[in-house]
């Protein structure tokens, strides 16, 4: 963003009031200090969805959508940052420089429209397989559908359509519409070969039913494709990656089960498209596929903005167990609750529902495990020390400490194990993980570390203006992790008037979140008091005058840490003096 249009932000900011803005879409009611309303951007009856006017910025406890005025107006309105710009620009009579428009706004301009050209394929070729099905090439895929219990209404509700048993047929399509063939093959709906030098693209579908898989918005972005006779192909093929789609970040049916899955805060979580459907179609409107992958945490973050329980159903054998096991591992350390289902061998969702019956399928859920009692049955059939292995990890992915207690006492009693030993084993393994070397950008492996990082920064943001005193505490030297360390510096050379610009999609995140959901602004003095209580006692922890001496004299990174930790020690000093100087001030009046 040029020199010139960062002004025009700034004044576009000044001129336009955030609460008016967002109430142009929606409701608010006043409650406390902020603005509340339910949230335009995710099925909501309560209001989780809050707004502060005075800082101009709003965030959703439900979905964590956030941002500021230009992200509203953006994601309000399907706009991109340049379209958001100009429309508010224009409104509030800001003048913006067409010439400052930098070649990287124009890329990402080009960028931006490839992809939108991509999302209409998709709405092409999705409307395409779906009137195959209704011509007479279609009739031996509705026939497998008949076949397979699939009903009409299931049809319709997951678009469910049919690729032609031909080579050219969504291609010419594609063409008819003006889209070139190397952008069908970017959107990976083409395949390409080269023959003697001349690149030819042919459909990737061929003679498949055809699954959509839409993002949260609806848009369809990819599909799978199954085979409905013997053929000697892979079962189903998938869309591979593309400008709209990462594998492993969406769940097959979550724009479908998003409404239901908000109001019964439930999640069932199953393995294939088929499942998904069947699911629905009895009832289990909250079903979700999650696609031939492990879950991902892209996927989990994604659901757990909706619901934070969730049934997992997974075939009963051992690929079924294991992979049960690492969802739980996932989900658990994030609070989430959920339940096991596993199949009796040889059965799943479609042979249970419908060759048993609901009863059948009821009867497994009522008996399920919840997670946690899950794991530990797993786990005392495996060998003891990939048993224990695993509970260590396990806990060491805690960041809750209500959920540490909780677990751990449950793991060592499900292991045979004592808490204490367990937590022995456990926290001697940690001392050996804080002292490897820390990669760049790396997630902490130190749990206790990266909550102190939080609490420093979050203190940081908090109080922009009190940076100073948090140098002098100490407080920048204490930290560890390399997002913690990049925001310091930017919270320390930027503007507080402006750092909201400066900050990428994950800085801006923590710090709408540091402003949105804590306490208000008026207990400063105890905050950095209970700060530096927490910071001298990891310093003293750390022994930082040991550590960097047992350190190698050579190792020219030892000679800086021990000049740090000089230097901490006289902060400290000094802080303390400051510190008993403000309390005698506070105290007298
Ligand atoms: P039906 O067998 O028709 O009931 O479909 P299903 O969805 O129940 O399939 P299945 O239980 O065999 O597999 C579960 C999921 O794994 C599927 O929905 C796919 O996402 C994935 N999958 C299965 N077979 C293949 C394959 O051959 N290739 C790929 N890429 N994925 C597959
Ligand atoms: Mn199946």
């Amino acid at each position: 963003m040029s020199q010139r249009n960062s002004r025009a932000i700034q004044e576009i900011k000044q001129r336009l009031n955030m609460a008016d803005l967002v109430r142009r879409y929606v409701e608010l009611r006043r409650v406390g200090p902020r603005w509340m309303a339910p949230c335009p951007f995710h099925q909501e009856t309560k209001p989780s969805f809050s707004v502060n006017e005075e800082e101009g910025f709003f965030y959703c406890f439900g979905c964590q959508a956030s941002g500021d005025l230009f992200d509203f107006y953006g994601r309000i309105n399907g706009l991109n940052f340049r379209e958001t710009l100009e429309q508010l620009a224009e409104e509030t009579g800001v003048q913006l420089d067409a010439a400052a428009l930098s070649r990287d706004d124009r890329q990402r301009e080009e960028a931006l429209s490839r992809r939108r050209q991509i999302l209409r394929m998709h709405e092409l070729a999705a409307r395409h397989f779906a009137h195959n099905l209704t011509r007479s090439q279609g009739r031996e895929c509705r026939e497998y559908m008949e076949h397979r219990g699939i009903s009409p209404a299931m049809i319709e509700r997951f678009g469910l359509g049919w690729s032609l048993r031909e080579w050219q047929a969504l291609n010419t399509a594609l063409r008819r519409a003006g889209f070139t063939d190397a952008l069908g093959v970017e959107a990976a709906l083409l395949g390409a070969s080269d023959k003697d030098g001349q690149i030819r693209t042919y459909d990737r579908f061929r003679g498949r039913l055809m699954f959509p898989i839409r993002a949260l918005g609806g848009q369809v972005v990819a599909f799978g494709g199954r085979i409905i006779g013997n053929e000697d192909e892979a079962k189903y093929i998938n869309s591979s990656d593309s400008p709209i789609y990462r594998k492993g970040e969406h769940l097959y049916g979550l724009a479908q089960a998003r409404r239901a899955i908000s109001q019964r805060n439930a999640i069932m979580l199953t393995e294939g498209y088929m499942d998904v459907v069947t699911l629905h179609q009895f009832g289990y409107e909250q079903a979700v596929g999650v696609l031939g992958t492990a879950l991902t945490p892209d996927q989990i973050k994604r659901l757990s903005g909706f619901a934070a329980n969730l049934e997992l159903l997974f075939d009963g054998d051992r690929a079924g167990r294991k992979a049960a096991l690492r969802a739980c591992e996932m989900l658990l350390p994030r609070g989430l609750a959920c339940k096991v289902i596993l199949f009796p061998e040889g059965e799943d969702i479609d042979s249970l529902l419908r060759g048993h019956g609901e009863e059948a399928f009821e009867a497994l859920r009522t008996d399920a495990p919840d997670g946690l009692t899950f794991c530990v049955q797993t786990l005392r059939g495996m060998a003891p020390r990939d048993a224990v292995d695993w509970a260590k990890n396990f806990l060491r992915q805690l960041t809750l400490p209500e959920l540490m207690s909780r677990y751990a006492s449950l793991l060592a009693t499900g292991l045979g194990l004592t808490e204490e030993e367990l937590r022995g084993r456990f926290a001697a393994d940690r001392t050996r993980v804080r002292n490897a070397p820390q990669t760049q950008g790396a997630a902490p492996a130190d749990a206790r570390n990266d909550t102190r990082d939080r609490q420093i920064m979050t203190f940081a943001v908090r109080y922009p203006h009190s940076l100073e005193r948090l140098r002098e505490a100490g407080g920048h030297l204490a930290l560890e992790a390399f997002w913690a360390k990049t925001l310091w510096n930017k919270l320390e050379s930027r503007d507080p008037e402006t750092i909201a610009l400066e900050l990428d999609e994950k800085e801006k995140r923590f710090w709408i979140l540091c402003r949105a959901e804590s306490a208000p602004l008026d207990n400063e003095e105890g905050e950095l008091a209970a700060l530096c209580r927490m910071l001298e006692t990891s310093r003293r922890a750390k022994a930082p005058f040991a550590a960097a001496l047992q350190q190698n004299a050579a190792d020219p990174e030892a000679d800086g840490m021990y000049l740090h930790a000089l230097q901490q020690t006289l902060n400290e000093r000094k802080r303390t003096h400051t510190l008993h100087q403000r309390e005698k001030t506070d105290g007298e009046h």
